[in-house]
């Protein structure tokens, strides 16, 4: 397995849920040298000086402050977040006084076919009260072990179902958790898994994930497959290309989102201030003036990168008749006349730039016209800070499945075109 690629698969294995992402990237981050800012502390800024700051454990921004003097600012952005399905409050539901399931929601637009029938397991975090102090705090947990399952209903039973089926995921979808002697456990397990009482757990955003490790297969080992490579494969990249750039002349930001499944619109979103307040308190911290950091958002450029769908070899009647991406062939840049993609003529061509730049090969991705597309958080983003952005993503199939598949060379386009971006 190419290095790249098996770093990519242990990033993402370490990084079940939104949180533990941002976590794997604190890490990272403090093994470099970075120094963690709080939101709610003052910020003490130098020249040359490396930062990080994240909001809600879900969202991060890093940000390196130039020696020279700062002409503009560069930023990749991609998000944390899969769709995935949330446990509920009261998680456990008797059937038959035999069985114990648990209570789901939607987290996003997912597949749901592919959750059905393999090994899962919960990850998130829990809000636990300190019993000496009395204080809150959060608590990653993560059962690691192969815990749940959603067991189909036999073909005999419904002899319909390979014809289509429309799942109903109250009913069809709640996971299979154990016998009845197991029942009022499940909260017990997540409690000991953050090594605290039961009662001490006020809160909690805990998530269904995927067991199953990513893989690389194929006739030459061209692909991989793995859960939330929409969007930690572009996160990863950017992050690894941002540590490896030069950093010299701009401000540099790495910055990972969450909730853009879901449109965005939280506090820690990309129609959040979470970047605004990020970039203006630096500039505000090293002494410019508000004009100054209108003039540097003058000179800047923003790569959004989110995963973008390659022509896939079952329906390729899918994609655009000439603008057609394949694993392996490169970096996407995506256009959207309706500007659901921010890309246009300028911030193409800039890109394109950036990519010959770094030797890498660059596809297009435009929806169908009689199609309508997805959506990402860079025209959302750019409401809170308006400059020059381009939409890219890295080739994929089965976007939004818990078990989706991309090319083992695009990683390192990326992290090439990042590097380029951040030098
Ligand atoms: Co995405």
């Amino acid at each position: 397995m190419d290095t790249i690629t098996g770093q990519l698969l242990s990033f993402i294995e370490k990084s079940p849920t939104c949180f533990h992402a941002v976590a794997t990237m604190k890490e990272e981050f403090l093994k470099n040298g970075f120094t963690e800012l709080k939101e709610n502390e003052k910020w003490s800024i130098q020249q040359g000086g490396q930062y990080f700051v994240t909001r809600n454990g879900s969202s991060l921004i890093a940000f390196t402050i130039p020696k020279e003097k700062m002409k503009g600012i560069r930023i990749m952005a991609s998000h944390s977040d899969s769709p995935c399905f949330k446990i509920k409050e009261n998680p456990e539901i008797e059937a038959e006084g035999y069985y114990i399931k648990l209570n789901i929601e939607k987290y996003g637009g997912m597949l749901c076919a592919p959750w059905f029938d393999r090994p899962l397991s919960v990850a998130g975090r829990v809000i636990v009260r300190d019993e000496k102090t009395g204080a809150l705090r959060p608590i990653l947990i993560n059962i690691d072990r192969d815990l749940l399952v959603i067991p189909s209903l036999a073909i005999h039973m419904n002899r319909d179902v390979n014809d289509g089926y429309k799942y109903n995921v109250q009913k069809d979808m709640l996971p299979l958790y154990g016998e009845i002697a197991s029942k009022d456990s499940f909260m017990k397990l997540i409690a000991e898994n953050a090594g605290v009482r039961e009662e001490a757990v006020l809160g909690h955003d805990i998530f269904l994930y995927n067991r199953q490790k990513g893989c690389v297969w194929g006739a030459a080992e061209e692909f991989l497959s793995s859960g939330r490579l929409d969007d930690l494969q572009c996160a990863f990249s950017s992050m690894k290309g941002f540590l490896e750039g030069k950093k010299k002349q701009y401000m540099a930001v790495h910055c990972v989102l969450d909730n853009e499944e879901v449109g965005s619109g939280t506090k820690q979103g990309a129609a959040s201030t979470f970047l605004y307040d990020t970039i203006t308190r630096a500039h505000l911290a090293m002494g410019y003036t508000k004009e100054d950091y209108l003039i540097h958002l003058a000179d800047s450029f923003m790569v959004s990168a989110d995963n973008a769908h390659a022509v896939h070899p079952n329906y390729t009647d899918k994609a655009d008749p000439v603008n057609r991406p394949y694993l392996n062939g490169g970096i996407v840049v995506k256009f959207n006349a309706n500007q659901k993609y921010c890309t246009d003529g300028i911030s193409a061509a800039v890109f394109r730039d950036i990519c010959e730049k770094a030797g890498v090969p660059v596809q297009t991705f435009v929806n169908r016209s009689d199609m309508a597309g997805g959506s990402t958080l860079g025209n959302i983003s750019n409401t809170q800070v308006a400059l020059n952005t381009v939409d890219i993503g890295l080739p994929q199939l089965a976007m939004h499945s818990p078990y989706e598949t991309a090319g083992v060379k695009d990683t390192e386009y990326l992290v090439k075109a990042a590097r380029v971006l951040f030098s």
